[in-house]
C-alpha cells in the first residue's frame, strides 16, 4: 500500500522526528511505499488568505470557500496545496505525526487542513463523512504529549485525551477517512526538559518506539473509531438516532 506521513515538527532531532522515521522504516520493511510531507522543512504556509489567490473569483470580498472552489474547479490551486492533495490521493493510509501543543495539533498542521482540504475539490455538501472523498482509506494520528499518561483520563489535569483528539479525528472522518485509534506517546519532555533521570527517560522513549513499531505491524487488527453518519441525521443536521 501507499502511505503518507504528514509530519509536523520544527526540530529534526525531536522525538516526533524519531517516530516519523520509525514509521517510515517499519512500513518500508513491510513492503509499503512511504511518502513524507515534512511541513516545516518544506516551508508549508499554513495561513489561508487572499495572498494565495492571484486570480480571484471575488476580488471585492475574500471568501476562502469561494476561492478554494473556484481555484479547484479551474485547476489553479496554489502549487503546494496541489502537491499535498496529490500526495493524499496516492495514499491508502495517512499518518499524522505531531506533538500536542495547547491541547491540539500545532497551528502548522491546523493550517494544513485549512488550506489543503479544499472546498469543491475534497468535499462538498454531500461529499462528506461516510460519503467523503477519501472513503475506504485509513488515517491515524501519532501524538506526543508533555504530560504523563495518568493526566489524560476523564477529568484529568492534562484534559480528557479523547475529547482533545475529537476535533482532528472528526475532521479526518469528515474527509471520508476510516479513523484508527491514535498512537499516544505521553511524558515526552525532550530537549533537556525531562522530569526524570536521563537513563529512565531514554528507556521510556525506546519502549515507545518499539510500541509504535508493533502497532504499525498490526494496524489491520485495529477497530476504527465510530462516528455518526448520514443515516443518523435529519435534514437539518440534528440527530435522528442514538450517537456513537
Ligand atoms: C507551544 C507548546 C504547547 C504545548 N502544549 C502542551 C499541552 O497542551 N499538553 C501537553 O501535554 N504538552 C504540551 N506541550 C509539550 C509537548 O507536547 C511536548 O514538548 C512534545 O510532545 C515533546 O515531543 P518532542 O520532543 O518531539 O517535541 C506543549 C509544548 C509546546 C511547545
Amino acid at each position: 500500500m501507499n502511505v503518507l506521513i504528514v509530519y509536523c515538527h520544527p526540530e529534526p532531532g525531536s522525538f516526533n522526528a524519531a517516530l516519523k522515521s520509525v514509521a517510515q522504516e517499519e512500513l518500508e520493511r513491510q513492503g509499503h511505499t512511504v511518502a513524507v510531507s515534512d511541513l516545516y522543512a518544506e516551508g508549508f504556509d499554513p495561513v489561508e488568505g487572499p495572498a494565495h489567490y492571484s486570480q480571484r473569483q471575488r476580488p471585492d470580498y475574500f471568501s476562502a470557500l469561494t476561492e478554494q472552489r473556484s481555484a479547484s474547479d479551474q485547476e489553479r490551486l496554489p502549487s503546494e496545496v496541489a502537491r499535498e492533495i496529490a500526495r493524499l490521493e496516492r495514499a491508502d493510509l495517512v499518518i499524522l505525526q505531531f506533538p500536542l501543543w495547547w491541547h491540539a495539533q500545532p497551528a502548522m498542521l491546523k493550517g494544513w487542513f485549512d488550506r489543503v482540504v479544499v472546498y469543491g475539490g475534497l468535499y462538498t455538501g454531500r461529499c462528506r463523512y461516510d460519503a467523503g472523498y477519501f472513503l475506504g482509506r485509513r488515517a491515524i494520528c501519532s501524538v506526543t504529549t508533555g504530560a504523563p499518561a495518568s493526566a489524560f483520563g476523564p477529568g484529568g489535569r492534562g484534559g480528557n485525551i479523547e475529547r482533545l483528539m475529537w476535533p482532528i479525528h472528526y475532521s479526518l472522518y469528515y474527509m471520508g477517512f476510516t479513523v484508527l485509534p491514535p498512537f499516544l506517546s505521553h511524558g515526552i519532555q525532550g530537549g533537556g526538559l525531562s522530569y526524570q533521570a536521563e537513563a529512565g527517560f531514554q528507556a521510556h522513549l525506546g519502549r515507545l518506539k518499539q510500541d509504535w513499531t508493533k502497532r504499525l505491524a498490526q494496524l489491520d487488527c485495529d477497530e476504527p473509531l465510530r462516528f455518526n453518519g448520514w443515516a443518523d441525521w435529519n435534514e437539518d443536521g440534528s440527530m435522528c438516532r442514538q450517537p456513537h
